[in-house]
């Protein structure tokens, strides 16, 4: 078996690292050796969204970088696509392993169907049925070419099955980004940044906002930062700015109140400890909707759906929208007192890698 894993933006890393873990524990107790190559599609590519993520999460240096930076969705599937061939007609992969849903997640799959390698999707079926998201046409249509379904949350099961795909490629495994959550938690106590950024424990709030529909929108993204210059008089606010919102920072023409402090993206031991010593957290992300909830802290989400409905029904997340009026009242609620019950969703334990890897050794005998 031999499996080409794939990463391309700054959610991959933190999935990819746990996997990369299991194989290599797998190959030290069984005969039956499992093959990995990395390849990064370079989707991001700065130093801040990538490279110190493998610094911090030791992962290996990529084996092959392709290198394609930043484009239109269509140029930069495009690519991905035309040089990810190239490297699966060189390293005759028995399988393609893909995570998330970014771009490079369907490019390379839709290369590895079309070679008839096998597809491995980890975090399959997760749907928020808001097809102008580019991430749900890319969770929808890596799905329907998968073979083997990795899932976090039951939702996912029911959603695959509604679409037609077949039980037994659907394995509940847990949350790979949890792994890595759990292992690193320890570690980020280490970390100097409440120091660096003049933060006291509990009495600070973080935003992170990337979403296109939010920060491409100058009117929606304007509505927003009027929120937040209004919670920010109740509580100072830490904004690690993501790229993508960086021109639309810049077009507020200084419309900030300086109880904001923005700084340039946060890697990853240190954003882990930001998020695990704030008040709460304001996000249009997924995957901080997954975090905040395994570490017991009100995560507010900037959006009108998530495709992670568990850290609503199980978790600390609350969808609030984009208007004014919403946020800030529900930020309010938090500074009262009032959160909700929450608890760690099943099998969010810290073995999800572990169970992928025991299933794809079986899946090949
Ligand atoms: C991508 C994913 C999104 C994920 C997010 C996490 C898709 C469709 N979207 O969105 O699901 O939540 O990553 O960050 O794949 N840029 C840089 N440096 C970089 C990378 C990007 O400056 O290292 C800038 C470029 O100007 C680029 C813009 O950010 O045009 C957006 O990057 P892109 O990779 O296209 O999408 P994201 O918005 O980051």
């Amino acid at each position: 078996m031999k499996i080409i894993h794939v990463v391309g933006a700054r959610p991959n890393f933190m999935k990819i690292a746990p996997l990369m873990d299991a194989v290599i524990a797998h190959n030290h107790s069984s005969k039956r050796h499992i093959n990995q190559v990395l390849v990064h599609t370079g989707q991001h590519y700065d130093e801040k969204m990538s490279r110190l993520f493998f610094d911090d999460l030791r992962i290996p240096k990529p084996d092959i970088d392709l290198e394609v930076g930043s484009a239109s969705h269509a140029e930069q599937t495009a690519l991905i696509m035309e040089r990810f061939e190239k490297v699966c007609l060189r390293e005759k992969p028995t399988h393609v392993l893909v995570v998330g849903d970014v771009n490079s997640t369907i490019a390379c799959a839709l290369v590895a169907s079309k070679l008839n390698i096998r597809i491995i999707h980890v975090e399959a079926g997760l749907r928020s049925y808001d097809r102008t998201m580019p991430e749900e046409i890319n969770r929808v249509l890596t799905d329907a070419i998968s073979d083997l379904l990795f899932i976090t949350e039951k939702s996912a099961e029911e959603n695959l099955k509604r679409e037609g795909v077949n039980g037994d490629k659907i394995f509940f495994v847990g949350n790979v980004m949890i792994d890595t959550l759990l292992k690193h938690k320890e570690k980020s106590q280490e970390s100097d940044i409440l120091n660096t950024l003049r933060l006291k424990a509990q009495d600070y709030a973080v935003i992170t906002l990337h979403r296109p529909s939010n920060v491409d929108d100058q009117n929606r993204f304007k509505e927003i930062f009027s929120a937040l210059n209004e919670i920010s008089g109740k509580i100072p606010l830490v904004f690690p700015i993501h790229p993508r919102a960086k021109s639309s920072i810049d077009k507020l023409n200084g419309g900030v109140n300086n109880n904001i402090t923005f700084c340039e993206p946060l890697r990853y031991l240190d954003f882990l400890k930001v998020m695990s010593d704030a008040r709460f957290i304001l996000t249009d992300s997924g995957g901080i909707q997954e975090e905040t909830t395994v570490l017991g802290i009100p995560c507010l989400t900037i959006r009108e759906n998530t495709e992670r409905p568990v850290t609503i029904s199980q978790g600390t997340n609350k969808l609030v929208g984009t208007g004014k009026e919403r946020i800030v009242q529900e930020a309010e609620n938090i500074l009262y007192g009032n959160t909700q019950n929450s608890m760690i969703p099943e099998l969010w334990d810290g073995k999800a890698a572990e169970r992928i890897v025991k299933i794809l050794a079986i899946s090949e005998k």
